[in-house]
């Protein structure tokens, strides 16, 4: 009885909103540690850099300095004027402090955007395999996600065509995110200016920017003047833990984006904000120019080891920090197969079912330990996929 009523309590909303089975994979490798077991995480989307020493110095020197208060609902203005700037060197579009709302993370930036952009019903287009939490975003509003197929033949390019054959009249947006978590594309120019000229808002999600190993990614703001821009400190700065993010949109957004961070958030931590501050001034810079460097060494071992244990990789990551690789031969579903990974190898990766319906079969494996301890995963796999 008393079980049937908490049922009903619960929205049927978030009834559809499934878990995050990688948070799954990270809660039984915690387990096995406190067990005693030495695990190797490859399954968190975190590098393990700290935050640099002049950040972490100016978000001290916040606090000491008593800046623990609320702010300006859009964020302090000197973050705004260099967040402006950095957008203008990156894409040569000016835009105005006041396009800019600074936010908790760059998750409840994209909670402000879809809420400001859809009505429930409403329909935003994505591509499958995604950031695992897009559909979740759009499903807590009641807003309907769409997918596009993408594939590592292309590079995991999307074919504006596809999208346009996705567009209903209750199309809203398209979301993009290049780089791209898991698969680590970066989408092309080309490919860049092809979405520009669709008849559709444009969100993108540019968190991964600054973390390439070939060619530098662009910004959709170079093709379109009124992408909404989603972007954070999380991962180029090593900041995950501090949660400070932005959006930047066009004016017509923004009475709506402020009115939300308002009721709902008030306003991003002042400290954090400084210590924001601190991390775009181009002293920082070099700090993630040397992360890069080190990352693409990683890189370079996960994606010969994985090819040297049978994983397929069609198509070599460009960005971000994570190798999406083809593990169907090892069994149909991922999830049973990183749970036999962890219980057996002690590695913990993530299951590619997280991250779409055509991520089944793939797992995510993420190369921020050190290059020594990814060796180390890869060759307990190797020992155990010779018994599999
Ligand atoms: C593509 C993408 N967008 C957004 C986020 C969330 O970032 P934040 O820590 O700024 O909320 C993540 C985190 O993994 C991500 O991979």
């Amino acid at each position: 009885m008393g079980d049937e009523r908490g049922a009903a309590r619960v929205s049927s909303r978030c009834q559809g909103i499934p878990p995050f089975y990688v948070m799954e994979v990270l809660e039984g490798a915690q387990e096995l540690e406190r067990a005693g077991d030495d695990v190797i995480h490859l399954e968190v989307g975190e590098p393990d850099f700290p935050t640099p020493e002049p950040v972490v110095d100016a978000g001290t020197r916040a606090l000491r300095d008593g800046l623990t208060h609320y702010t300006h609902s859009l964020g302090i203005l000197p973050l705004r004027e260099a967040i402006a700037e950095r957008t203008l060197r990156d894409s040569g579009v000016a835009v105005d402090p006041g396009q800019i709302v600074v936010t908790s993370g760059t998750s409840s930036a994209m909670l402000i955007t879809f809420a400001a952009l859809c009505d429930p019903g409403d329909q935003v287009i994505l591509t499958d395999p995604h950031y695992a939490c897009y559909p979740n975003f759009l499903k807590t509003l009641s807003v309907e996600p769409v997918y596009v197929p993408v594939d590592p033949e292309d590079g995991y390019a999307i074919d504006p065509g596809r999208v346009r054959a996705a567009m209903t009249p209750r199309t809203k947006a398209l979301l993009i995110n290049s780089p791209a978590n898991p698969m680590g594309a970066v989408l092309s120019d080309d490919n860049l200016a092809a979405l520009a000229d669709l008849d559709l808002t444009i969100v993108s999600d540019e968190i991964y920017r600054g973390i390439e190993y070939g060619g530098q990614s662009s910004s959709m703001m170079r093709f379109r003047e009124d992408t909404v821009l989603l972007d954070g400190f999380s991962k180029r700065y090593c900041m995950t833990g501090w949660r400070l993010g932005y959006v930047v949109a066009p004016r017509r957004l923004m009475k709506p984006l402020q009115a939300l961070q308002q009721n709902l958030f008030i306003s991003a931590a002042e400290f954090v904000q400084h210590a924001g501050l601190a991390a775009l001034r181009d002293d920082v810079q070099d700090h993630v120019s040397k992360m890069v460097v080190e990352l693409g060494t990683r890189r370079r071992a996960m994606i010969d080891g994985a090819r040297d244990l049978g994983l397929g990789v069609a198509r070599e990551p460009e960005g971000a920090f994570y190798l999406f690789a083809d593990a169907s031969h090892l069994g149909p579903h991922s999830l049973a197969v990183t749970r036999r990974i962890l219980a057996e190898a002690k590695v913990a990766v993530a299951p590619g079912l997280d991250f779409g319906e055509r991520g089944e079969g793939f797992l995510r494996l993420a190369y921020t330990q050190k290059t020594e301890r990814i060796q180390e995963a890869l060759d307990r796999i190797r020992r155990l996929l010779e018994s599999w």
